[in-house]
């Protein structure tokens, strides 16, 4: 069985300029672009010291003192590509040349209100602007797409998605400062993927928690339920997203794993780059269309391959302005609308179970 896990790569190439020089950048970014011969041509990082050292490291350039700097020096033909904490993403949107080529990491704002201020710059400044949801373009999540759209699976019920590991979240020190934390910063990948793969649900429940060994995060552990109504052939369509972040006994019994069910095969992966965060513990891909689990071995992982997808998406739309990239920030909006509803729902009481208790 052959499955496509690699997004569409042909693409003239354009220079790339870094507004940011931080992990995902350094362990993402540029080991993808590297992979497919783009060049970064300069950086800025309000932390002068660190885009030095990355520039130096990767053969970058240029740094830049300000964004300003940036915009100005080097090609103007480029890709700008954001990878700030995500307060910051509007103010540095505005310091960009109207209809400029832009890549934003997730998420769109931290809260709703920023997600509205990002998309409000994007309309005011024609800006040409897509969001990095690139595990949509991890091989694993390429090879389940492609099987769902071979007709492998038949009808797509149930979306599946536990995530029980332990995650460094001191590695971001700007996570203790965000209003809301868990689902914006780290389910939002899933429930991107779910909106790929299922469509727009029809309502969404959801809890999100603190836990002990991050008393300052916002929260570190979720779930989110969501409803899809009833398919084409008539059948109820649901996925949930179940995390936890803070298991932190060695690898035996982590879980990262995404189940596709339907009604005529199954797809299961794991994402091992959880589980051993940034480094990453093996992938794995098995499906089964009735005869049995066949293992597809996979062509890369989450870091760095599926950031490859994303900024291609991006070269593409610069040659064709009919190519707009599935994860254009329209749509990506409504991600950041899916994360609002699923707080909204956390917030508001559930059915208290003793209400129906007998009565003394
Ligand atoms: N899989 C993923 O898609 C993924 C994974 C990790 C992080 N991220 C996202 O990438 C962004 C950065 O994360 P990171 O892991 O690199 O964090 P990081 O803390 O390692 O780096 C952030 C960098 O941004 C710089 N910075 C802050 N404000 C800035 C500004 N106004 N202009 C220029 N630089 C600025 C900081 O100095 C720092 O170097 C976050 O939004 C995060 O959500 C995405």
């Amino acid at each position: 069985m052959t499955l496509r896990q690699h997004p569409d790569l042909a693409v003239t190439p354009l220079p790339i300029k870094s507004i940011g020089a931080g992990g995902i950048v350094k362990h993402a970014h540029l080991p993808a672009y590297a992979m497919c011969g783009w060049q970064v041509v300069s950086v800025f990082d309000i932390d002068k010291q660190r885009a030095t050292v990355l520039a130096k490291e990767h053969g970058i350039e240029h740094v830049a003192e300000t964004v300003e700097e940036i915009v100005k020096t080097g090609p103007q033909d480029c890709v700008y590509d954001l990878a700030v904490p995500a307060k910051a993403t509007a103010a540095v949107l505005r310091q960009l040349p109207d209809e400029a080529l832009v890549l934003m990491q997730k998420p769109m704002g931290e809260d709703f209100t920023q997600a509205q201020e990002i998309h409000e710059v994007c309309l005011t400044k024609r800006l040409r602007a897509a969001v990095n949801f690139q595990l949509r373009s991890a091989p694993y999540s390429l090879a389940a797409r492609d099987a769902l759209s071979q007709g492998l699976l038949g009808d797509l019920v149930e979306v599946d998605i536990k995530v029980h590991v332990h995650t460094p979240w001191a590695i971001w020190s700007f996570l203790e400062l965000s209003p809301r934390m868990e689902i914006v910063y780290h389910s939002i990948h899933y429930l991107d993927l779910i909106r790929a793969l299922l469509g727009e649900p029809q309502w969404v429940k959801a809890t999100t928690h603190k836990h002990p060994a991050s008393p300052k995060l916002h929260s570190s552990r979720s779930a989110v339920l969501m409803d899809f109504g009833t398919s084409a052939e008539g059948n109820q369509v649901r996925a949930q997203v179940v995390t936890y972040h803070a298991h932190d006994y060695g690898l035996k019994h982590q879980t990262s794993r995404i189940a596709l069910e339907g009604t005529k095969g199954a797809v299961h992966f794991q994402m091992g780059l959880n589980m051993d965060y940034p480094t990453g513990a093996p992938d794995w891909l098995e499906i089964n269309t009735g005869e049995g689990w066949q293992n597809i071995p996979l062509e890369g992982s989450w870091f760095p391959h599926a950031f490859r997808g994303p900024m291609a998406a991006m070269m593409r739309w610069a040659a064709d302005p009919s190519a707009k990239p599935d994860t254009h920030f329209e749509d990506a909006f409504r991600t950041m609308a899916l994360v609002e509803a699923a707080y909204e729902d956390a917030a508001t009481p559930g059915v208290d179970p003793r209400r129906y208790w007998p009565r003394p």
